[in-house]
């Protein structure tokens, strides 16, 4: 790979910025990256002490490096007012203060959401280097911005290096669809995203019979990422890049999904994954209105701070309800939903994710579902 002088002279430093560069180079190495360009923004994951421990925490304060690009960060362990409310313990959230101590100090702006594209909206052609297969999916698809598929340590590296190997989705031609996904039936996305990532590898490009609203663009995408690899969709007559390739030859048609069958009797309902954003928000109020009293279980709702400082009136019904709704963490990467036996959720990336991370049962209900289940 071409390396500016500049470029080379980071590389023999010997310090965290080497360290960063060659993380850069190795992995342009490997895609067969020819140099590496600028990034707009870089937003980092693995920040839950809970995921990446005492070694991570070690590993990130020998660093001793700068960001040199608007960083944002993943949600952490807890939120970082109302940690009590979701039962964790001081050891915890001190050494989850420390991580964030250390990203503070880097630069990192402590937005704590895996929707960073409600705190900056990246613009149609960015290059950016994203964490997080939710937001990477949401980037190049719904706003064609252009981001690889980043783990938290290559996203970090470009984070202070301000450069990522141009590879993958940062080149036009790669981002063409390869699979017609045909959907003749009114799926609910969530599913669908979670049956197309199980069959497809590469880029699908959709054909609904409706116009999609953002909130389900968001959960196809987060739904498709976590069963799949994929980082990219198009939706005919309403991505921005479909109608810069042919349509593909092979075609997958959807008539119908199978219904997922509710396993286990829910003890904590929880949506938010990815986190919420101001019209979920509203949705989940109009929905929520129709019932008398309070939940009858534990109902978790995640958010980022931005939508929770936006919709504060709303939450305060909400928690008016019993609904608990917490900023900074998620039901997946903090340690917080594995006192519990079954998690009903509307995320199908949550439905993945829950088992695999947090060793909780996780079922499926749509939000109408979930709500009325919590008030039984
Ligand atoms: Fe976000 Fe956590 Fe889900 S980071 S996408 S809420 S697993």
């Amino acid at each position: 790979m071409f390396l500016s002088r500049e470029e080379e002279r980071i590389l023999e430093r010997g310090d965290g910025y080497s360290k960063c560069m060659e993380i850069l180079v190795a992995l342009g190495e490997i895609f067969g990256a020819e140099k590496l360009i600028p990034i707009k923004h870089a937003h980092v994951s693995g920040i839950s002490y809970q995921n990446i421990g005492e070694e991570g925490l070690e590993w990130l304060k020998g660093l001793k490096v700068k960001f040199s690009v608007k960083t944002t960060l993943n949600p952490a362990g807890m939120d970082l007012e109302k940690w009590r409310e979701m039962g964790l313990c001081e050891g915890f959230v001190g050494r989850q203060r420390e991580v964030l101590k250390v990203f503070k100090d880097m630069g990192a702006e402590l937005t704590l959401t895996c929707t960073p594209y409600y705190v900056y909206r990246p613009r149609v052609g960015d290059h950016l280097a994203w964490a997080e297969s939710s937001a990477v999916v949401y980037a190049n698809s719904v706003l064609g911005a252009m981001t690889n598929r980043e783990s938290g340590i290559s996203a970090l590296a470009s984070a202070v290096v301000g450069k990522t190997p141009y590879y993958g989705l940062h080149v036009k031609e790669n981002r063409a669809p390869n699979v017609l996904i045909e959907v003749k039936c009114d799926c609910d996305v969530a599913l669908l995203g979670r049956y197309v990532g199980e069959v497809v590898d590469g880029i699908p490009i959709f054909r609904f019979k409706r116009r999609l609203r953002e909130s389900e663009l968001k959960a196809l995408g987060a739904s498709l990422a976590s069963t799949g690899n994929v980082a990219m969709f198009h939706v005919v007559d309403q991505t921005p890049e479909w109608k810069d390739f042919d349509i593909p030859r092979e075609r997958i048609v959807v008539d119908g999904l199978r219904d997922l069958d509710l396993e286990c009797e829910p003890d904590l309902i929880a949506l938010g994954c990815p986190h919420l954003s101001r019209e979920e928000v509203l949705n989940l109020y109009e929905v929520v209105k129709n019932y008398d009293g309070r939940v009858k279980r534990e109902f978790w709702v995640f958010t980022s701070r931005k939508v929770y400082d936006e919709t504060i009136d709303v939450i305060r019904f909400l928690e008016g309800k019993g609904i608990k709704v917490f900023r900074d963490t998620c039901m997946v990467v903090s340690p917080a939903t594995e006192k519990f036996e079954c998690v009903m959720t509307n995320s199908g990336k949550a439905l993945t994710y829950l088992p695999k991370l947090r060793r909780v049962k996780a079922v499926y209900g749509d939000l109408s579902r979930c709500v009325s289940i919590a008030f039984k």
